[in-house]
């Protein structure tokens, strides 16, 4: 029998969780940490997308660039898959003239058994300023974040199913460039909400800015628990989900936050709960089509939906980088 490491990578996370929670804000209301939409006034949500907003450029132009976090250090660890967040998180700090390291965390020596702390202790002792933390467990970034030294800061990129912050800030600005409010808007949020951390994230983030019409809509094993979305609106039907609604955010069956007993079976899944044009035509005619990628397509979405002209999955990707930027430079400037 293999015996266990010497220590565990998440060691540390067996305390309770909320003994790892540590204040996102500093003593004079500035961002230090993030690690979950929750607990931020609109006031700090609305200020970031104010800041996101200014860097974001038309797809083509140049991008903005500043030394804002000029000798500041970015430490990537994923421990999970990622292409977009990884790539906006690595592109932001460097736009903003940062150092950036990605930790390629199965070449690093968590495979000899050392702990994320060790980890995080090294990388501290190297200077790193800001460590970008993604993991299946959900309590890791804040566990680090009640680790680090007082001038480091910590962004959560995904926490297990829990959270994923900046894909919230994103997605609330991709709505906001799209229909110039939040007030009045009605957004439903398809497909596997229950193991969802971008559900979640934008539940939080859409109900903290205004809107008041959230939407769920799933099969019965992908419904979230009634303890969680209070308020919003439960649809087993996507037709009657999405009927007459501002904004359809589609979202990936989490495959790997389940068993392979509980997987839908993709063709029933799409005849079902699939974003067909047919269908897309029960929302309002100027509704867009949200997905956070990676995208299945034709078992969540249709090809031609995806890359139709109600989609706003490509401006989600290019907001993403903005966020990123705006959520750096606003740690980073509070440390002053
Ligand atoms: C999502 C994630 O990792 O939570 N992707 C992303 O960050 N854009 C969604 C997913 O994996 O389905």
């Amino acid at each position: 029998m293999r015996r266990p490491p010497p220590s565990s990578w998440n060691d540390g996370l067996n305390k309770a969780d909320n003994e790892n929670m540590t204040s996102q804000t500093r003593s004079d209301g500035s961002l230090r940490h993030l690690l979950t939409i929750e607990g931020l006034t609109r006031a700090q949500i609305e200020a970031l997308l104010d800041r996101a907003a200014k860097f974001v450029k038309p797809i083509g132009q140049a991008p903005v660039t500043a030394n804002s976090l000029g000798g500041v250090t970015v430490a990537n660890l994923f421990t999970e898959p990622s292409t977009r967040t990884r790539v906006s998180f690595e592109l932001a700090a460097k736009r903003l003239g940062a150092d950036v390291v990605n930790l390629e965390v199965q070449l690093s020596s968590r495979v000899k058994g050392e702990s994320m702390l060790d980890t995080i202790y090294t990388l501290e002792a190297c200077h790193v300023d800001v460590f970008v933390i993604r993991d299946a467990e959900a309590g890791v970034p804040g566990l680090v974040a009640s680790h680090v030294k007082p001038h480091a800061s910590v962004l959560s990129a995904g926490a297990g199913s829990v959270s994923h912050p900046t894909q919230g800030l994103l997605d609330a600005l991709t709505i906001l460039q799209a229909k110039k409010k939040f007030d009045g808007l009605s957004v439903a949020i398809v497909g596997d909400v229950k193991h969802s951390r971008v559900a979640r994230s934008a539940w939080h983030t859409l109900s903290t800015l205004g809107v008041r019409e959230i939407r769920v809509v799933a099969p019965k094993a992908l419904m979230p628990d009634n303890n969680e979305f209070t308020g919003c609106e439960r649809f087993a039907s996507l037709d009657s989900g999405i009927a007459g609604v501002d904004v359809i955010m589609m979202l990936r069956i989490q495959k790997e936050r389940m068993a392979t007993a509980q997987m839908p079976d993709a063709d029933r899944y799409f005849a079902k709960y699939g974003l067909s044009s047919e269908r897309l035509a029960k929302a309002k005619p100027d509704a867009i089509v949200m997905h956070p990628q990676p995208m299945n397509r034709g078992i969540e979405i249709a090809s031609d939906v995806a890359d139709g002209p109600q989609s706003v999955i490509r401006d989600q990707v290019r907001n993403g980088v903005a966020v990123r930027m705006a959520v750096l430079e606003a740690v980073i400037e509070g440390r002053k």
